[in-house]
């Protein structure tokens, strides 16, 4: 992989102890259960955007209960976590509401944001990893999905940590 100016001392600072044992896992699939405002938004979305920058080039894909859910939660967290680490919507990243997508600059990292109401709709190409927030209260059918969609070629092994 190819050395990159990335902000990665910005994403995984200040984090509770169960949220810095949630990304030190080496688990192919891990799961943070706390309770109301326990942090797994937080983790999730950081979590997330360590494996954009992993898998940089190749996109990976965050689900969120519902589109208007995610824009008050996920989104949300997405642009603040990215704010504060240093980057500047629309110089450094940008989030395109009609197709759902994240784009971050510095290291072309690729995030959709998916809507789990349509566990079908989220059938489309390849993944390099998922993400899902908010999983109890969704489909199963969207953890299949997700699970039958990491499988992108080009993903390098392992886990990010
Ligand atoms: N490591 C952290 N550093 C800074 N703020 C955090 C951290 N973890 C959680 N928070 C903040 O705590 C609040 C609750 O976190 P959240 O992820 O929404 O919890 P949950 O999804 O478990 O209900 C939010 O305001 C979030 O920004
Ligand atoms: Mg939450």
């Amino acid at each position: 992989m190819a050395t990159l100016e990335i902000p990665y001392h910005c994403v995984s600072n200040r984090m509770l102890p169960h949220q810095r044992q949630f990304h030190r896992s080496q688990a192919a699939v891990n799961a943070l259960v706390t309770g109301y405002g326990g942090g797994k938004t937080h983790a999730g979305v950081q979590q997330a955007i360590k494996l954009s920058i992993v898998n940089h080039g190749l996109p990976g894909m965050y689900v969120s209960p519902s589109y208007r859910i995610a824009k008050r939660t996920i989104v949300m967290t997405f642009m603040e976590i990215l704010d504060s680490a240093g980057l500047r919507y629309k110089r450094d990243y940008f989030y395109n509401k009609n197709e759902h997508e994240f784009r971050i600059k510095p290291w072309n990292g690729t995030i959709w944001i998916g809507s789990g109401d349509d566990p079908d709709a989220l059938r489309g190409p390849n993944l390099a990893w998922a993400g899902i927030d908010e999983p109890f209260i969704q489909d199963r059918g969207v953890y299949e999905q997700m699970l039958a969609r990491v499988r992108h070629p080009q993903a390098p092994s392992g886990n990010c940590t």
